[in-house]
């Protein structure tokens, strides 16, 4: 390993010896040791090492072949290495070449990159950044747990963040410092492809599971740098696709999706991406105001502030508001970016020096996003060990990793529906599958670990079979494990499925009559543009091939797995049983097979609304002109299931919700709220308490419930528990007319299930 005592900006040669391990030396508050630093290399370089350093390419631009199409085996190509590292003096590289790699493989990519980078002059080491969005995705045989929606799923911040740990400790075998996780736009759309990437539609949710995730990946024993991303307004286009306009006012961004972000830099996130796409007509890579007046200045963030894909060149090439590479250049770096994601080109560098030069860009504004570059190479300890991997020897046992991902898989499994009576013990739902009877399985869903694990896994669209880790199981693999072979009937279909096929797998169930049909629906992975759709009602084929099963007189138990919820609403009405699975990853498959049986008691809970119609995109925090119809017809608020919705198999209920502290509050007051719960099942169950909260006027429409706080508890079998939650009347407020946050003063309920309590708060 390099040690880097001898160079330029060694710690030892600049008197900040403590940090180099040494004894004596000046004696500096650990903050002001990182900013002599970062001067004191910051002024040890040339306009062009500044200009590189800004710079990110992908790992195709160094290797044998084209970007995007690389020769196989991937290998470094040298020349091209020398010119983007030594001669352009690129400062970060990110991705893989197509598709995962060994440790092995990522640590000679790693350790030949910086190898590189110790010969140019200021021998600054390389930033890697990679998507390992649900565990090590581009590390082979890594330990992959659920995608965000699925840890979502789990209300359990606690293992969220021990699996955000767990992952880091493989990102960092690997040899790669800085993630591009979590994503902390809220999903608040089931059309938006990305929507399986969100913690979904509330603002809390995803606050609170941010910071867990940033946590786990930034504060564990083996740290990463976790990026934020995408800031902000990426995820409500107005056409439900991809990087396509976003209307949001400053009011409802700041209501609804800056909370995250603002949150997740209070816990220290290190760096942010840029959203991609256009709000109210501004790329945002283009809007100082979101960029500088927001994310600097109201929400405090000092990090590191890197573009998305080659979003610089869109500003010329597809939003159309520069005129060229060095117009959109321009406006990016005056609108606040510090690093671009270039990457597929040489120019950006050489294009940056030239406009300082000209006079365009002053060097001091290259100082300025140097310096929180640098800073976090210092952050993440790259000048100590010239960002060379650590020994493969210390890569960590999957044994020590896989149980958070499992635990978060089941977790979040959860049971929308369990309404059939069950065909051996009448008295009893048709969940959990007992019995001993056949279960016939199919669906095209039911045979795919890719399925399971959805984008971003082994390949960015996560489709290529060829990447999945050998031995995982697929859902129909594990149903025969915990059921045994001989009870499962399986009938593969792929997402094809004819009419043909479905009259074959019908007729052999009319024949010969199953226990049940367990019919895995949903949708094969995406990622991005590609899972752009024009119709949210889910595939017909699918549809109808449960509808079909049961017309036989067969039960038929719907698993969705698929990270969006598509409409289906006639098929779930003659549904026995219906499962979501999101995207629950390489455990997956056990875990919904662990559910069905009962060997596991479900507690997951709908992180989305589950719409019942296309057109229907309501969300909990709903306008009251949302919910009730102005006519006496049908409500409009009629969800399929509602946010929070997640059967168990020990029904628990909830009386008695109380507000300690009686009914007046003042303001700065902190509102205990008790409710009791009981337990009337058979089996201990873990119970997510999902306290709402209604502010009944308003100068702002208010919402007719806002997450306001949960907790997880377990109650034991026929047992009774009392539970409290807290809410400061400071989060009772909303983002009012001067685009501010305020609390009014007046009358307030909170609710959980069907208990409420009102209280008046008085300034
Ligand atoms: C995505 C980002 C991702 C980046 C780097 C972009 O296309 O929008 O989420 O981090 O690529 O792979």
């Amino acid at each position: 390993m390099r040690r880097f005592t001898t160079l330029p900006w060694s710690l030892c040669s600049m008197g900040l010896c403590c940090l180099a391990g040494c004894q004596g030396g000046v004696q500096t508050s650990p903050a002001d040791e990182r900013t002599a630093f970062v001067d004191s290399v910051l002024s040890a370089l040339s306009l062009e090492d500044k200009a590189g350093e800004m710079t990110q390419l992908t790992l195709d631009m160094v290797c044998v072949g084209k970007p995007y199409h690389l020769e196989e085996p991937h290998r470094i190509d040298t020349s091209k290495l020398k010119k983007a590292i030594v001669d352009l003096r690129v400062g970060s590289i990110l991705n893989c070449g197509g598709h995962a790699y060994s440790p092995t493989k990522w640590h000679d990519f790693i350790g030949t990159i910086q190898t590189a980078a110790a010969t140019k002059e200021s021998q600054l080491p390389v930033l890697y950044g990679i998507d390992a969005i649900h565990g090590a995705t581009y590390t082979s045989g890594a330990v992959l747990g659920p995608q965000q929606i699925g840890l979502a799923a789990t209300w359990d911040t606690a293992l969220v963040r021990k699996f955000a740990e767990n992952a880091a400790k493989e990102v960092r075998a690997s040899g790669i410092p800085w993630n591009f996780s979590p994503v902390l736009d809220v999903g608040r759309d089931a059309r938006w492809p990305r929507l399986w990437e969100t913690f979904g539609e509330s603002p809390k949710l995803a606050s609170d599971m941010g910071v867990a995730m940033v946590k786990g990946y930034q504060e564990g024993p083996s740290p990463i740098a976790a990026t934020l991303k995408h800031y902000v307004g990426y995820s409500r286009p107005l056409t439900g696709k991809d990087r396509t306009p976003a209307w949001i006012p400053e009011r409802q961004l700041r209501q609804y999706f800056l909370p995250p972000f603002a949150a997740a830099i209070e816990a220290g996130a290190m760096s942010v991406m840029v959203n991609s796409g256009e709000m109210n007509g501004i790329p945002v890579h283009a809007d100082s105001f979101v960029l500088r007046d927001i994310l600097r200045d109201d929400l405090g963030f000092e990090g590191m502030v890197v573009t998305d894909w080659e979003d610089i060149k869109y500003l010329y090439s597809r939003h159309k508001v520069a005129e060229d590479y060095k117009d959109a250049i321009v406006m990016a770096i005056d609108a606040g970016i510090d690093m671009s994601m270039v990457p597929t080109d040489y120019k950006f560098p050489v294009l940056l020096a030239e406009l300082v030069r000209e006079g365009r860009i002053s060097e001091a504004r290259l100082d300025e996003s140097v310096r929180r570059i640098l800073g976090l190479k210092y952050d993440l300890g790259l000048f100590e060990d010239g960002g060379m991997p650590p020994a493969l020897a210390d890569y960590p046992e999957k044994s020590g990793l896989e149980g958070s991902a499992a635990r978060a898989a089941l977790e979040s499994i959860t049971v929308l529906k369990n309404e059939g009576q069950h065909a051996i013990y009448p008295d009893q739902p048709i969940l959990p599958i007992g019995g001993n009877g056949k279960i016939l399985v199919t669906g095209p869903t039911a045979n795919s670990l890719n399925a399971l694990n959805g984008g971003w896994t082994g390949t960015w669209q996560g489709d290529d079979p060829a990447y999945n880790t050998p031995g995982r199981p697929t859902a129909v693999e594990a149903m025969s494990e915990v059921f045994g072979a001989n009870r499962i009937d399986f009938h593969e279909v792929g997402m094809d499925m004819t009419q043909e096929d479905i009259d074959q797998i019908v007729a052999h169930a009319a024949h010969t009559r199953p226990q049940c049909a367990v019919v895995f629906l949903g949708e094969m992975p995406y990622t991005e543009f590609k899972g752009n759709i024009e119709d949210i009602e889910l595939f017909e084929n699918q549809q109808e091939l449960a509808q079909a099963l049961k017309a036989t007189g067969t039960q038929v138990i719907g698993v969705y797995v698929g990270g969006r919820p598509r409409t289906l609403a006639e098929t779930d009405a003659i549904l026995d049983a219906f499962v979501m699975a999101y995207l629950p990853g390489d455990y997956g498959a056990r875990a919904i097979a662990d559910v069905l049986s009962g060997d596991f008691n479900p507690s997951g809970r709908l992180p989305i609304t589950w719409p019942r119609y296309a057109s229907a995109h309501l969300t909990h925090d709903r306008k009251h002109t949302e919910n009730d119809s102005i006519s006496n017809s049908e409500a409009l608020w009629r969800p399929l299931y509602p946010f929070g919705h997640g059967l168990s198999y020990s029904e628990v209920s909830t009386t008695g919700l109380e507000i300690l502290n009686g009914d007046t509050a003042v303001m700065g007051d902190v509102l205990d709220i008790k409710v009791t719960l009981e337990n009337g099942g058979n089996r201990s169950t873990t119970e997510t308490v999902i306290l709402y909260s209604q502010d009944h006027v308003a100068s702002i429409t208010p919402a007719v419930d806002e997450l306001k706080a949960f907790k997880q508890v377990v109650v034991p079998a026929g047992s009774t528990l009392e539970v409290e939650l807290a809410v400061s009347t400071e989060d009772l407020g909303f983002i009012g007319r001067e685009n501010k946050y305020i609390v009014e003063p007046g009358k307030f309920s909170f609710r959980v299930q069907n208990q409420t309590d009102e209280f008046l708060l008085v300034p």
